[in-house]
């Protein structure tokens, strides 16, 4: 092997391990919330609702009205809405919904058990069962889902 092939190859390996890094924001976006050990679990549990306009009609009234999704992720599922000032939230922000890469990341359990158990140290907190049903939160799910959509 001469040395200019094998400086081509340290810098391609070079290349790939920078590449990860200068994506710094979006890597810490698509880390799994759910921990480590409770994660196989939450990826095994699926929607049982069939995602009809019907039932994301219904999650969508229910993430603008009751469940006030709405105030923190927005009417248009990309953040925070125009109800809370940038600032007043402490730590990350409510996630952008219309982020296909992290639409793919996440498995629908995984988010579900946030809407269980919240996710920690955030203001995302836990709505099952104080604010939604199981049920609710399915449905309010195929309308979260329908963000990522074209
Ligand atoms: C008080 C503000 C607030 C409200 C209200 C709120 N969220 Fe969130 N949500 C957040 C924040 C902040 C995050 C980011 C948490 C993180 O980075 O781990 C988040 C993250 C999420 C995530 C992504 C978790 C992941 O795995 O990346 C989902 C799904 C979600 N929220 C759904 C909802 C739904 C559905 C509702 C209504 C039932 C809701 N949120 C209401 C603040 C809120």
């Amino acid at each position: 092997m001469n040395s200019s092939f094998l400086a081509v190859l340290v810098a391609g390996a070079l290349l790939l391990q920078t590449v990860p890094l200068s994506w710094g924001a979006s890597q810490e976006i698509l880390r799994p919330r759910v921990p480590r050990d409770q994660i196989d679990a939450a990826r095994a549990v699926t929607n049982p609702l069939p995602a009809s306009d019907e039932m994301i009609a219904s999650g969508k009234a229910l993430f603008e009205g009751k469940a006030f999704c709405k105030a923190c992720h927005g009417a248009d599922g990309k953040g925070l809405g125009g109800d809370i000032a940038p600032g007043s939230l402490k730590g990350p922000l409510p996630r952008n919904f219309t982020d296909r890469a992290w639409q793919a990341a996440r498995t629908d359990g995984e988010l579900f058990w946030i809407l269980k158990n919240g996710s920690k140290g955030t203001a995302m907190a836990p709505f099952i069962p104080l604010v939604l049903t199981e049920e609710e939160a399915w449905q309010v799910l195929l309308y979260v889902r329908s963000f990522g959509r074209p």
